[in-house]
């Protein structure tokens, strides 16, 4: 685990002032494009959670797509994107959230999920927890139950994980 936070603190780029300023942006793109490095965190990932213990991998646009595709079919579990506004093609939930850089509201199908099911929610970063908070509401509003929000890096600064802990019920965990 110690050799796969320092993989990971190799393959992520500090990008200062992006998007705007004051903000240091942490650029997955160089760990995404190492085929071993990307293939052991999915596999962390998975193995944070039992065999056949996730039904519904919910992944949050748009670099939660790309870690929690591939999580989805190593775990055996189905995949369910979590868009902006205005992507999902059927009837939608809807949840508005505050970001570190502005404010956004996210959505998913209103029939994404059977009531019950199980579902891990995957994203690259944990910033103000804002996002990760807003999918949490919709997993929840849909009928399902969370097991949990796994993220690839955490900015502990940002205090994320303690507005997931106020929601009760959701274990959070950071690669790094
Ligand atoms: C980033 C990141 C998380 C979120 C974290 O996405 O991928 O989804 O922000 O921030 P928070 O914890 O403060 O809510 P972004 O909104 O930049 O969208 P993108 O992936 O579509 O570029
Ligand atoms: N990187 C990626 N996503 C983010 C960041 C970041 O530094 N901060 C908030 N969301």
């Amino acid at each position: 685990a110690a050799d796969l936070g320092a993989l990971i603190a190799a393959r992520v780029r500090d990008v200062p002032d992006y998007p705007q300023p004051g903000v240091v942006f942490k650029d997955i793109t160089p760990l995404l494009a190492d085929a071993g490095a990307f293939g052991q965190v999915v596999g962390a990932v998975v193995a944070q959670y039992g065999a056949g213990a996730v039904d519904k991998v919910a992944g949050i646009e748009a670099r939660g797509f790309i870690l929690g595709a591939p999580v989805a079919d190593r775990a055996g579990a189905g995949f369910v994107p979590v868009r902006k506004a205005g992507k999902l093609p059927s009837q939608v939930i809807a949840a508005s959230y505050d970001l570190e850089y502005g404010s956004a509201t996210i959505e998913v199908h209103a029939d994404a999920f059977t009531p019950g099911e199980r579902v891990l929610i995957v994203d690259d970063v944990l910033a103000t927890g804002g996002t990760a908070r807003a999918a949490v509401e919709l997993v929840r509003r849909a009928g399902a139950t969370v097991v949990g929000v796994s993220v690839l890096l955490e900015l502990a600064f940002l205090h994320g994980r303690e507005r997931l802990d106020a929601l009760g019920g959701v274990e959070t965990r950071a690669l790094l």
